[in-house]
């Protein structure tokens, strides 16, 4: 996933604007990014430094999250041509690139990246020999295969040619200025006015105005949305790290969503519980954390005798069998993940229906569902997902709710508020954790999803390795790497004797036990992180901000790059 940004102005900006625009969708991809503005390239190693003073009325950028190619300035965007007059940034996977490269090659043309994108500019190049630009992009569109998002500039023209395929791309309108992103975080500060790229299309986009067309160039009429944006500060201000920042808005963000359920949602709210009562089957289609999520909620409907199933995304079409009367519940907080996407369009061929759940709106997830409802948690500037889990597992208990789940959510903001007034405590938890090579969190039923979401948080922030396990999996073989001191984050809902003996089963290997309860009586025990609630609903969601919480103090112990995880901290300015 890279994160790309074009700007056609009436007035002259500074480059560092461009940069600005780039920098609020870092959270695409972060190893190295780049920009070109009509006269100079940079391409730079690192996070994204707004710097620059060079004034341009056109511009393009890319931050890049690298797949073909390793971390290099040379493998940054913007890629050019051999003459140089031409210039693309590239989000997407070209997947017959080698072939068409091949060909180029016979014709003289040198590459000098390892990417797949570079070839778009070398295409483009060869094209402008006999054509103009407008009669080489159905060409593009036609010999490549994969996706894309590609903008285009050519030396001397001050328009930006753009067009989509898979991957996200987005026209934001405003006065003088026409920008396209990969998503509307890119503008939504700036303005509310959109239009959205559909597959195959393209658009010329200039100061004046665009033009999109169809994938045989003929003009397509586009109408121009308004869109509804939650404004919640993407600033860090006071906060060390964004995601500190974006657990502590939790109680916030959590109460708006639900009140929106009951509210603006609710048309759409209703409609979401007539189609699951009307389906026969429902299955969710997620990856990472929008997965653990999905289990959750499959669990809560599971309780209340909605037969539901959670996927993996990326395993969908090996495990699902769709027809008319299956609902698909895609659960993503970009509404942009690719796998997510491939099983949306295999349950479509199916003639599966389907719903989505996503934070950003107007998103790809969102369009391709008949019926959406938004989590309402705002951007997620970190690429941990925090406070989008909350909301996701929130509304899939509101849902579950209305199935007869017995649950009090009013009050479930201020369980989190009293929650996170524990970090201190927790912090010092934490620190032991960082100590270690290996955690396991063990839960089950409802903790299991919430022992899997706190494993990852653990792994992608703090590196160490984490397992996610259900209880009694334990006996059939894990339990062999229990080892004195080895740290096991127990889950235990009241007084489930389950899950205390699986804790007792490791303490007697030596195990550390870090015990995250709702049970007052084990919550007086050392290194126990008391949680208030005695519903196993909120029990499961207010675990899991206790792990988020595990993971961050972890994290931050050892120093790591926390809103951005495994970052190349250095920055290189190339020419
Ligand atoms: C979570 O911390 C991760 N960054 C990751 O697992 C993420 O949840 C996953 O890639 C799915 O993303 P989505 O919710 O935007 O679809």
């Amino acid at each position: 996933m890279c994160g790309i940004v074009g700007i056609a102005s009436h007035k002259e900006f500074p480059s560092r604007f461009l940069l600005e625009r780039l920098k609020r969708m870092e959270y695409r991809g972060y190893d190295s990014y780049g920009f070109y503005d009509s006269h100079e390239l940079k391409k730079f190693v690192g996070n994204i430094v707004i710097a620059g003073d060079g004034a341009t009325r056109t511009g393009i950028a890319h931050t890049r999250w690298a797949t073909h190619g390793g971390v290099t300035e040379r493998n940054a965007h913007p890629h050019v041509s051999c003459d140089g007059r031409v210039i693309i940034v590239h989000n997407g996977i070209i997947e017959n690139f080698e072939e068409i490269k091949k060909k180029l090659v016979r014709k003289g043309h040198r590459f000098t990246s390892e990417t797949d994108s570079e070839v778009i500019a070398h295409f483009f190049e060869e094209g402008l020999k006999s054509k103009p630009i407008q009669a080489i992009i159905p060409e593009f569109i036609r010999t490549f295969a994969g996706t894309f998002a590609v903008l285009i500039m050519v030396e001397g023209s001050d328009e930006i040619y753009a067009v989509k395929r898979d991957s996200p791309l987005v026209l934001g309108v405003m006065n003088g200025m026409n920008m396209v992103a990969s998503d509307i975080y890119g503008f939504s500060d700036l303005t509310n006015k959109a239009a959205f790229f559909e597959n195959d299309e393209f658009a010329v986009i200039s100061k004046d105005g665009y033009r999109f067309f169809d994938r045989r160039g003929k003009p397509v009429d586009k109408p121009l949305w308004k869109f509804v944006w939650e404004q919640v500060s993407s600033q860090k201000k006071a906060f060390k790290h964004y995601m500190l920042k974006e657990i502590l808005e939790e109680p916030e963000t959590v109460e708006r969503m639900l009140f929106s359920l009951d509210h603006d949602q609710k048309a759409g709210f209703d409609k979401l519980i007539r189609l699951i009562r009307n389906s026969k089957k429902i299955i969710f289609a997620s990856c990472g954390t929008s997965y653990h999520a999905s289990l959750l909620g499959a669990y809560f409907l599971h309780r209340v005798g909605v037969e539901t199933q959670a996927l993996i995304a990326s395993e969908f079409r090996h495990f699902a069998n769709i027809d008319r009367d299956t609902l698909i519940i895609a659960l993503s907080q970009s509404g942009e993940t690719m796998d997510v996407i491939d099983a949306l369009k295999y349950a479509h061929e199916r003639r599966g229906r389907i719903a989505g759940v996503v934070n950003v709106p107007y998103s790809t997830i969102q369009r391709m569902s008949e019926l959406s409802l938004n989590i309402l948690a705002g951007q997620e500037v970190c690429v941990a997902s925090t406070k989008a889990f909350v909301n996701q597992a929130a509304l899939l208990l509101r849902i579950a709710q209305e199935f007869g789940f017995h649950v009090n959510l009013a009050n479930l903001a201020d369980r989190i508020r009293s929650l996170l007034r524990k970090r201190e405590e927790i912090r010092r938890i934490a620190e032991k954790v960082a100590a270690s090579r290996d955690v396991y969190v063990i839960g089950r039923g409802l903790t299991y999803p919430v022992a899997r979401e706190i494993a990852l948080k653990i792994k992608e922030i703090s590196y160490i390795h984490a397992e996610g396990m259900m209880g009694g999996e334990l006996k059939h073989g894990t339990i062999a790497l229990i080892e004195d001191g080895t740290p096991v984050i127990s889950l235990i809902n009241n007084n489930d004797p389950d899950i205390i003996s699986n804790t007792k089963e490791v303490e007697a290997r030596g195990a550390k036990a870090i015990i995250i309860t709702n049970n007052p009586t084990l919550a007086r025990r050392p290194d126990a992180i008391s949680i208030r609630t005695d519903n196993d609903g909120k029990f499961g969601i207010l675990a899991a901000i206790a792990g988020q919480l595990i993971a961050y103090y972890a994290a931050d112990k050892l120093g790591r790059p926390i809103d951005k995880p495994r970052n190349l901290a250095k920055s290189v300015t190339v020419k």
